[in-house]
Protein backbone atom coordinates (compact mmCIF):
# COMPACT_ATOMS: atom_id res chain seq x y z
CA UNK A 1 0.00 0.00 0.00
CA UNK A 2 1.05 3.53 -0.56
CA UNK A 3 0.41 5.23 2.59
CA UNK A 4 1.45 1.96 4.78
CA UNK A 5 2.33 3.16 8.29
CA UNK A 6 0.83 6.48 8.20
CA UNK A 7 -2.54 6.51 7.73
CA UNK A 8 -3.80 3.12 6.86
CA UNK A 9 -1.69 1.20 9.57
CA UNK A 10 -3.65 -2.38 9.28
CA UNK A 11 -1.68 -1.90 5.32
CA UNK A 12 -1.14 -5.86 4.79
CA UNK A 13 -3.07 -7.17 7.30
CA UNK A 14 -6.33 -9.22 6.54
CA UNK A 15 -9.75 -8.96 7.97
CA UNK A 16 -12.55 -11.90 7.90
CA UNK A 17 -16.20 -10.07 8.89
CA UNK A 18 -19.25 -11.60 8.84
CA UNK A 19 -22.44 -9.62 8.69
CA UNK A 20 -26.37 -9.53 8.34
CA UNK A 21 -29.06 -12.43 8.80
CA UNK A 22 -28.90 -15.72 7.04
CA UNK A 23 -31.34 -17.16 5.47
CA UNK A 24 -32.42 -20.80 6.26
CA UNK A 25 -34.71 -22.19 3.30
CA UNK A 26 -38.13 -23.86 3.92
CA UNK A 27 -39.08 -24.54 0.67
CA UNK A 28 -38.14 -22.92 -2.97
CA UNK A 29 -39.78 -19.75 -1.76
CA UNK A 30 -40.15 -19.46 2.22
CA UNK A 31 -37.35 -19.07 4.72
CA UNK A 32 -36.08 -18.39 8.35
CA UNK A 33 -34.42 -15.77 9.44
CA UNK A 34 -33.06 -13.69 12.68
CA UNK A 35 -33.79 -9.80 12.71
CA UNK A 36 -30.20 -8.05 11.23
CA UNK A 37 -30.02 -4.56 9.68
CA UNK A 38 -25.84 -5.87 9.05
CA UNK A 39 -25.24 -1.92 9.71
CA UNK A 40 -22.77 -3.08 12.34
CA UNK A 41 -21.05 -6.06 10.68
CA UNK A 42 -20.73 -3.69 7.07
CA UNK A 43 -19.35 -0.57 9.10
CA UNK A 44 -16.52 -2.64 10.86
CA UNK A 45 -15.83 -3.32 7.48
CA UNK A 46 -15.76 -0.28 6.04
CA UNK A 47 -13.55 0.73 8.96
CA UNK A 48 -11.37 -1.97 8.98
CA UNK A 49 -10.74 -0.99 4.95
CA UNK A 50 -10.36 2.67 6.07
CA UNK A 51 -7.24 1.74 7.88
CA UNK A 52 -6.19 -0.15 4.88
CA UNK A 53 -6.92 -3.86 5.55
CA UNK A 54 -7.97 -6.45 2.85
CA UNK A 55 -11.53 -7.09 3.71
CA UNK A 56 -13.32 -9.96 2.85
CA UNK A 57 -16.93 -9.41 4.12
CA UNK A 58 -19.50 -12.26 4.31
CA UNK A 59 -22.56 -11.55 4.22
CA UNK A 60 -26.38 -12.47 4.22
CA UNK A 61 -28.52 -10.06 2.58
CA UNK A 62 -28.88 -6.66 3.46
CA UNK A 63 -29.88 -3.43 2.68
CA UNK A 64 -26.35 -2.08 3.52
CA UNK A 65 -23.72 -1.11 0.60
CA UNK A 66 -20.86 -2.41 -0.43
CA UNK A 67 -18.45 -0.67 1.81
CA UNK A 68 -15.36 0.98 -0.83
CA UNK A 69 -12.66 -1.14 -1.00
CA UNK A 70 -14.39 -4.28 0.69
CA UNK A 71 -14.83 -7.79 -1.31
CA UNK A 72 -18.08 -8.91 -0.53
CA UNK A 73 -19.05 -12.83 -0.71
CA UNK A 74 -22.77 -12.90 -0.77
CA UNK A 75 -24.65 -15.77 1.03
CA UNK A 76 -27.90 -17.18 2.22
CA UNK A 77 -27.50 -19.94 4.60
CA UNK A 78 -25.33 -20.57 7.39
CA UNK A 79 -23.71 -23.58 6.10
CA UNK A 80 -22.53 -21.60 3.06
CA UNK A 81 -21.36 -18.94 5.34
CA UNK A 82 -19.21 -21.12 7.10
CA UNK A 83 -18.02 -22.43 3.94
CA UNK A 84 -17.32 -18.80 2.68
CA UNK A 85 -15.59 -18.16 5.98
CA UNK A 86 -13.18 -20.82 5.65
CA UNK A 87 -12.54 -20.06 2.06
CA UNK A 88 -11.22 -16.26 3.13
CA UNK A 89 -8.70 -18.28 5.31
CA UNK A 90 -5.57 -17.27 6.00
CA UNK A 91 -6.83 -14.11 7.78
CA UNK A 92 -5.19 -11.82 10.95
CA UNK A 93 -8.15 -10.78 12.29
CA UNK A 94 -12.20 -11.82 12.23
CA UNK A 95 -15.07 -10.21 13.56
CA UNK A 96 -17.89 -12.38 13.74
CA UNK A 97 -20.94 -9.44 13.63
CA UNK A 98 -23.27 -11.92 11.85
CA UNK A 99 -26.81 -12.78 13.23
CA UNK A 100 -26.67 -16.29 12.60
CA UNK A 101 -29.73 -18.44 12.20
CA UNK A 102 -29.32 -21.14 15.33
CA UNK A 103 -31.17 -23.59 13.30
CA UNK A 104 -32.15 -24.44 9.76
CA UNK A 105 -34.93 -26.77 8.58
CA UNK A 106 -33.73 -30.55 8.67
CA UNK A 107 -34.98 -30.85 5.02
CA UNK A 108 -35.68 -28.44 3.14
CA UNK A 109 -38.90 -29.24 0.57
CA UNK A 110 -37.62 -29.34 -3.23
CA UNK A 111 -40.99 -27.82 -4.36
CA UNK A 112 -43.17 -25.38 -2.77
CA UNK A 113 -45.25 -26.70 0.40
CA UNK A 114 -48.85 -26.53 -0.64
CA UNK A 115 -51.70 -25.69 2.17
CA UNK A 116 -53.66 -29.16 1.91
CA UNK A 117 -56.86 -28.48 4.00
CA UNK A 118 -55.51 -30.52 6.58
CA UNK A 119 -53.57 -30.13 9.48
CA UNK A 120 -50.35 -27.21 9.19
CA UNK A 121 -47.07 -28.98 8.34
CA UNK A 122 -44.83 -29.08 10.74
CA UNK A 123 -41.26 -28.42 10.55
CA UNK A 124 -37.95 -30.02 11.83
CA UNK A 125 -35.40 -27.87 12.83
CA UNK A 126 -31.17 -29.08 13.23
CA UNK A 127 -28.67 -26.93 14.50
CA UNK A 128 -26.81 -24.58 12.47
CA UNK A 129 -22.68 -24.30 12.92
CA UNK A 130 -21.01 -22.11 14.88
CA UNK A 131 -19.01 -20.24 12.60
CA UNK A 132 -17.37 -17.80 15.66
CA UNK A 133 -16.32 -21.04 17.37
CA UNK A 134 -15.25 -23.22 14.31
CA UNK A 135 -13.34 -20.01 13.86
CA UNK A 136 -11.80 -20.20 17.25
CA UNK A 137 -10.85 -23.81 16.98
CA UNK A 138 -9.58 -23.78 13.38
CA UNK A 139 -6.37 -24.56 14.62
CA UNK A 140 -3.34 -23.76 12.18
CA UNK A 141 -5.73 -21.31 10.33
CA UNK A 142 -6.45 -19.51 13.23
CA UNK A 143 -7.15 -16.01 12.70
CA UNK A 144 -4.26 -14.31 15.75
CA UNK A 145 -7.27 -12.36 17.08
CA UNK A 146 -11.20 -13.67 16.84
CA UNK A 147 -13.76 -11.01 18.15
CA UNK A 148 -17.48 -12.16 18.44
CA UNK A 149 -20.63 -9.82 19.29
CA UNK A 150 -23.25 -11.18 22.25
CA UNK A 151 -26.92 -9.11 22.42
CA UNK A 152 -27.75 -10.04 25.81
CA UNK A 153 -30.74 -7.85 27.76
CA UNK A 154 -29.66 -8.98 31.42
CA UNK A 155 -26.40 -9.81 33.29
CA UNK A 156 -24.56 -8.89 30.44
CA UNK A 157 -21.29 -8.87 31.37
CA UNK A 158 -21.45 -12.39 33.37
CA UNK A 159 -23.57 -13.83 30.10
CA UNK A 160 -20.88 -12.27 27.54
CA UNK A 161 -17.99 -13.55 29.54
CA UNK A 162 -19.45 -16.87 30.03
CA UNK A 163 -20.24 -16.50 25.78
CA UNK A 164 -16.25 -15.83 25.46
CA UNK A 165 -14.94 -18.68 27.26
CA UNK A 166 -17.67 -21.11 25.52
CA UNK A 167 -16.69 -19.69 21.79
CA UNK A 168 -12.76 -19.71 22.49
CA UNK A 169 -12.90 -16.23 20.67
CA UNK A 170 -10.20 -13.46 22.53
CA UNK A 171 -12.74 -10.80 22.67
CA UNK A 172 -16.44 -10.62 22.88
CA UNK A 173 -18.70 -7.04 22.35
CA UNK A 174 -21.63 -7.69 25.26
CA UNK A 175 -24.17 -5.32 23.62
CA UNK A 176 -26.73 -4.29 26.28
CA UNK A 177 -30.04 -4.67 24.50
CA UNK A 178 -32.46 -4.24 27.18
CA UNK A 179 -35.42 -1.65 26.17
CA UNK A 180 -34.47 0.66 28.59
CA UNK A 181 -31.25 1.39 26.72
CA UNK A 182 -32.83 2.28 23.22
CA UNK A 183 -30.64 -0.03 21.37
CA UNK A 184 -32.44 -2.55 19.86
CA UNK A 185 -33.48 -1.35 16.57
CA UNK A 186 -32.01 1.70 16.76
CA UNK A 187 -28.68 3.50 15.31
CA UNK A 188 -26.80 3.39 19.53
CA UNK A 189 -24.97 0.64 21.28
CA UNK A 190 -23.52 0.45 24.88
CA UNK A 191 -20.81 -2.41 24.46
CA UNK A 192 -18.92 -4.07 27.11
CA UNK A 193 -15.50 -5.19 25.39
CA UNK A 194 -14.51 -8.44 27.49
CA UNK A 195 -11.01 -10.10 26.76
CA UNK A 196 -8.42 -12.05 28.49
CA UNK A 197 -7.94 -9.06 30.93
CA UNK A 198 -11.49 -7.94 31.95
CA UNK A 199 -13.82 -5.88 30.62
CA UNK A 200 -13.84 -2.26 28.90
CA UNK A 201 -17.19 -0.69 29.13
CA UNK A 202 -17.51 2.05 26.17
CA UNK A 203 -20.09 5.01 26.32
CA UNK A 204 -23.10 4.43 24.71
CA UNK A 205 -22.87 5.33 20.71
CA UNK A 206 -23.43 5.40 17.20
CA UNK A 207 -22.49 2.08 15.43
CA UNK A 208 -20.23 3.95 13.31
CA UNK A 209 -18.31 5.35 16.17
CA UNK A 210 -18.57 1.39 17.38
CA UNK A 211 -17.19 0.19 14.26
CA UNK A 212 -14.02 3.18 13.85
CA UNK A 213 -13.16 2.33 18.13
CA UNK A 214 -13.12 -1.62 17.15
CA UNK A 215 -10.95 -1.10 14.11
CA UNK A 216 -8.53 1.32 16.40
CA UNK A 217 -8.54 -1.15 19.11
CA UNK A 218 -7.64 -4.04 16.83
CA UNK A 219 -4.41 -2.31 15.04
CA UNK A 220 -3.67 -1.25 18.80
CA UNK A 221 -3.06 -4.70 19.25
CA UNK A 222 -1.63 -5.79 16.35
CA UNK A 223 1.07 -2.42 16.81
CA UNK A 224 2.06 -4.04 20.45
CA UNK A 225 3.19 -6.82 18.64
CA UNK A 226 0.76 -9.27 20.59
CA UNK A 227 0.06 -11.01 17.51
N1 LIG B 1 -22.41 -16.93 15.91
C1 LIG B 1 -21.87 -17.62 14.82
N2 LIG B 1 -22.51 -18.74 14.35
C2 LIG B 1 -23.64 -19.18 14.93
C3 LIG B 1 -24.19 -18.48 16.03
C4 LIG B 1 -23.55 -17.36 16.49
O1 LIG B 1 -20.83 -17.21 14.30
N3 LIG B 1 -24.22 -20.28 14.45
C5 LIG B 1 -21.69 -15.75 16.43
C6 LIG B 1 -22.38 -14.42 16.22
O2 LIG B 1 -21.99 -13.83 15.00
C7 LIG B 1 -21.87 -13.62 17.42
C8 LIG B 1 -21.66 -14.68 18.50
O3 LIG B 1 -21.56 -15.93 17.81
O4 LIG B 1 -20.62 -13.05 17.16
C9 LIG B 1 -22.71 -14.77 19.54
O5 LIG B 1 -23.96 -15.02 18.95
P1 LIG B 1 -25.19 -15.33 19.90
O6 LIG B 1 -26.41 -15.58 19.07
O7 LIG B 1 -25.25 -14.25 20.96
O8 LIG B 1 -24.67 -16.66 20.61
P2 LIG B 1 -25.24 -18.12 20.66
O9 LIG B 1 -24.07 -19.00 20.97
O10 LIG B 1 -26.00 -18.44 19.42
O11 LIG B 1 -26.16 -18.11 21.94
P3 LIG B 1 -27.72 -17.72 22.13
O12 LIG B 1 -28.35 -18.99 22.59
O13 LIG B 1 -27.69 -16.64 23.21
O14 LIG B 1 -28.30 -17.22 20.84
CA1 LIG C 1 -27.78 -17.26 18.58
Amino acid sequence: AFFAGTDRPLAGRRALVTSGPTYEPIDPVRYIANRSSGKQGHAIAAALARLGAHVTLVSGPTREPTPPGVTLVPIETAVEMLAACRAALPADVAVCAAAVADWRVAEAAGQKVKKTGGAPPTLSLIENPDILATLSAAGPDRPRLVVGFAAETENVVAHATEKRRRKGCDWILANDVAPETGTFGGDANTIHLIDAAGVEHWPTSTKLAVAERLARRIDAYFGEGKA
